[in-house]
């Protein structure tokens, strides 16, 4: 190989290397915003409701998600396949960090806890990463990845989520996605029995469970859920102000 090669294909190999330095400094000016051609993940809507069907482990169920950014909550109501973990599950989580838990039928349960985040910030799929294109459920999607949390599905015609799955393997099919649907005020009013002080199933904090019962299940989920998403939502602000 004669020398002249041999420098530009170390000069190649850098700069192809390098090449995502220059998108980044590129992205700061928005001038030059349009020369770049990644796509990024469509921010959620400010209000929406969505049916999803979930897939962990075989264990199906129906979550009905009502997303409030504006009113700072969130609710998700499960359904497990054929009631199989007994009445529905309730749990509605609040921008100050609250969130709980709770059956609205027999046996009555609640159990709130206390995050250190609140709702998902309609922008949260800041910073992700983008994976490509894919068909799933035979939609043409883009791909994205953020902090090895979740894998993010989004029709390419619609912009629409078609699907996610988090590290733990569940996974969400969006069935429906009703733009601007917003549940009535009564409806996100927790049970009384959540706010007894005598309620032994009220835990502040999250607390190794023995018991194995939905609710047990479905809290810890959500707590390692938060915590893991706090935590990517660290480390892309900490690689945001990395650039
Ligand atoms: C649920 O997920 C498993 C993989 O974890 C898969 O084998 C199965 O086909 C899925 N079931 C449905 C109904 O999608
Ligand atoms: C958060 O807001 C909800 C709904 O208004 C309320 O029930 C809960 O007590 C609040 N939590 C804190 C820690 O203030
Ligand atoms: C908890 O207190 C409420 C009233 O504050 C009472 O009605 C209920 O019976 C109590 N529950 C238990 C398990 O002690």
């Amino acid at each position: 190989m004669s020398l002249p090669l041999f420098f530009i294909l170390i000069l190649t190999t850098f700069s192809f290397l390098l090449s995502p330095a220059p998108t980044a400094a590129t992205a700061r000016t928005p001038q030059t915003q349009k020369q770049s051609d990644t796509p990024t993940p469509a921010p959620w809507p400010e209000q929406f409701h969505a049916l999803l069907f979930m897939n962990y482990s075989n264990s199906l169920s129906m979550i009905d998600l009502w997303y409030d950014w504006p009113r700072g909550r969130n609710f998700n109501i499960i359904h497990d396949q054929l009631a199989h973990g007994g009445p529905p599950l309730f749990n509605l989580e609040w921008n100050n960090g609250t969130s709980f838990f709770y059956t609205l039928q027999e046996p009555l349960r609640c159990r709130s806890a206390q995050l250190d985040v609140g709702v998902l910030r309609p922008n949260w799929l800041d910073g992700a990463t983008y994976l490509g294109r894919a068909h799933v459920n035979g939609f043409l999607c883009d791909a994205w990845t953020k902090a090895d949390f979740i894998w993010y599905y989004q029709d390419v015609e619609s912009s629409r989520p078609v699907k996610w799955v988090f590290y733990t393997g569940r996974t969400a099919h969006v069935m429906t996605f009703e733009v601007g649907a917003v549940l009535d005020d009564a409806a996100w009013q927790a049970p009384v029995y959540c706010f007894h002080k005598n309620d032994t199933d009220t835990t502040k904090e999250e607390q190794p469970q023995k018991s194995d019962n939905a609710l047990t299940i479905n809290h810890n989920r959500l707590i390692q859920h938060k915590k893991k998403e706090h935590h990517a939502h660290k480390l892309s602000t900490f690689l945001i102000n990395q650039l």
